[in-house]
């Protein structure tokens, strides 16, 4: 286990084991559908890489990159678009893909600014979901595991950038970031 981790939340064999499910049930729900995924970055982007091996129809990728105006934790809701998709999405499944669910800004403005472009269904899956902290209506279509309000980093989620490439979600020693 890495230094800077305090306990181990998620095992990368809990991890997986969710993702194969989550694979499974997206499989059945977009067969023929052709969806795109859509990965918010950088956060999503293990979670998506496993996901998509796990979704066993065609499918297609596409990548997006969203900045909060101002400091993260006084975030306006005012979501800045960093790099936007490829792909036309007017008649198309979309299936937005997200690593956690915090105050759920974040999909908000994107699950909106999707629908606008007059998709055929928009929706979301993100792994982990942190209800507690919930400052909008959002509820996520699909949902790995809820966690507690605790400073969770590994497998895509960073702290300063840090720990994304770690392949489990562990609790962060409160040494790291009360500096
Ligand atoms: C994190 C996380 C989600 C978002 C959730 O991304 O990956 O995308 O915050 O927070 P919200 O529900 O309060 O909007 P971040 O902005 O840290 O960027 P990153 O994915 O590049 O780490
Ligand atoms: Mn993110
Ligand atoms: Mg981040």
């Amino acid at each position: 286990m890495h230094d800077d981790i305090q306990e181990i939340l998620l095992s990368e064999e809990v991890i997986q084991n969710k993702v194969r499910e989550l694979g499974k049930q997206l499989s059945q729900e977009y067969e023929g559908k052709n969806p795109l995924c859509i990965c918010v970055l950088k956060g999503a982007a293990p979670f998506m890489a496993d996901l998509v091996r796990r979704m066993e129809i065609p499918l297609e990728m596409d990548f997006m990159a969203v900045s909060s105006y101002g400091a993260y934790t006084q975030s306006s809701g005012v979501v800045r678009i960093v790099k936007d998709l490829d792909t036309p999405v007017e008649g198309r499944h979309v299936l937005v893909v997200e690593d956690i669910i915090d105050s759920g800004l974040t999909l908000s403005y994107l699950l909106e600014l999707l629908r606008g472009r007059n998709t055929a269904s928009a929706k979301v899956v993100t792994l982990l979901d942190k209800p507690t902290r919930r400052t909008t209506g959002l509820k996520p279509d699909y949902s790995g595991f809820e966690v507690p309000d605790a400073f969770v980093v590994g497998y895509g989620l960073d702290y300063a950038e840090k720990y994304r490439n770690l392949p489990y979600i562990g609790v962060l020693k409160e040494e790291i970031y009360s500096v």
